[in-house]
């Protein structure tokens, strides 16, 4: 790969030792005036980051949608960086989907995400920015880890296969962030969360995570009056969400709270049963049917939650409780139901 131009003279040359902070570096308040770029700033995360940004007062926000900038077109983002300078950078542009997608459609989710990141990271390591956030998954650990899930568990098993495609591309993206300490010494991070549900969400049939998909089941199964909603699988396995919201806010903390090479889970440190979730679901939309659940169909994981010990010591924590969280979602789902992707 060629070397990103610009990399000469860095302000900060000081080499990261493996396994620690910066030298020289001591994260703090981020600067509410300067550029400060969202990459993919309409979708669920990048959005929510957005309205955080924006309520806290930073008024240099730069976002391209993905007509505007293709992220995949290197030139493009070079060009790009060269012409906004942005200061501090949240990746959190990717090609997104569920299980279904991401088995269909592996080489996109591969191939399409490198390119992203690597353009991403590149152009802005060409134009020194001080600080990166990259946003990974928590499919990245392996499928048959301990739980709940510790930052350290990252490669030391075999990936879920139905998204392997998506989690090394994500995985490549943490290791550009830990070779970029190491060989610039700039004070660069990641993050990976959990499963995130909120306004801005995907609820289309095809592409959507389960809490969506269950949202968007559960509310037309009330408005056509139907009896009963079927569910794949037992119900039995349990899982973690975070609201978007948290998720922001817990992003603009960790960028002027922490430093270290290491990825931090970013979760609740909580899980429920998928069968409670859809009790939640379905009373937040005021289906009053039966629920029934087709065993036939493959459960996956038994579990998935991850260890929130390091985003704690760092000093942050969750806010919004999951039946306030899925309240506020199933309204913004009725709210925006004309406009929403399909
Ligand atoms: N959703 C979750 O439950 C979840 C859980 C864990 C981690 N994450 C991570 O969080 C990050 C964001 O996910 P999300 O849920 O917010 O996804 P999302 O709602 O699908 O949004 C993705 C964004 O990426 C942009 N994008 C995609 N391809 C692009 C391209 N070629 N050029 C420019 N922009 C492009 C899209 O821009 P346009 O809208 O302009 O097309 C969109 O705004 C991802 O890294 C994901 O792995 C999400």
């Amino acid at each position: 790969m060629d070397r990103p131009s610009g990399t000469t003279g860095l302000g900060m040359s000081t080499v990261a030792t493996n396994g620690s902070a910066v030298a020289g570096y001591t994260p703090g308040p981020l600067d509410r005036d300067a550029p400060f770029y969202v990459a993919g700033h309409r979708g669920l995360v990048g959005s929510a980051i957005w309205r955080q940004l924006k309520a806290s007062g930073f008024s240099d926000l730069i976002g391209r949608s993905s007509s505007e900038l293709d992220l995949k077109d290197r030139d493009a983002v070079f060009a790009f960086f060269e012409e906004t300078k942005p200061k501090t950078v949240v990746l959190a542009a990717a090609k997104v989907g569920g299980i279904l997608a991401n088995s269909t459609y592996p080489v996109d989710f591969l191939s399409d995400n490198l390119r992203i990141q690597v353009n991403v990271l590149d152009a802005a390591l060409a134009q020194n920015v001080q600080r990166v956030l990259f946003l990974g998954s928590s499919c990245i650990y392996p499928k048959l880890a301990p739980q709940p899930i510790k930052e350290e568990y990252l490669l030391t098993g075999h990936l879920e296969p139905t998204n392997d495609a998506y989690a090394i591309a994500k995985i490549a993206g943490i290791l550009q962030i830990q070779s970029v300490r190491k060989q610039y010494g700039l004070p660069w991070i990641s993050a990976m969360p959990t499963n995130l549900y909120g306004p801005g969400d995907n609820f289309s049939p095809k592409g959507s995570h389960v809490l969506p998909a269950l949202i968007r089941r559960y509310d037309e199964a009330r408005r056509d009056g139907l009896d009963t909603v079927t569910n794949w699988g037992s119900g039995s396995p349990r899982r973690e969400f975070l609201h978007v919201d948290d998720m922001a806010a817990a992003c603009i903390h960790l960028l002027e709270n922490y430093d270290g090479p290491e990825q931090v889970n970013v979760g609740t440190g909580e899980d429920a049963t998928i069968k409670e979730i859809a009790s939640i679901v379905a009373s937040a939309v005021g289906f009053e049917g039966k629920t029934e659940w087709d065993t036939t169909k493959p459960d996956g994981t038994p579990q998935k939650l991850l260890d929130v010990n390091r985003l704690r010591n760092a000093g942050w924590k969750p806010r919004t409780s999951l039946p306030d969280g899925i309240a506020s979602t199933v309204s913004w789902y009725r709210n925006n139901f004309t406009t929403l992707r399909i």
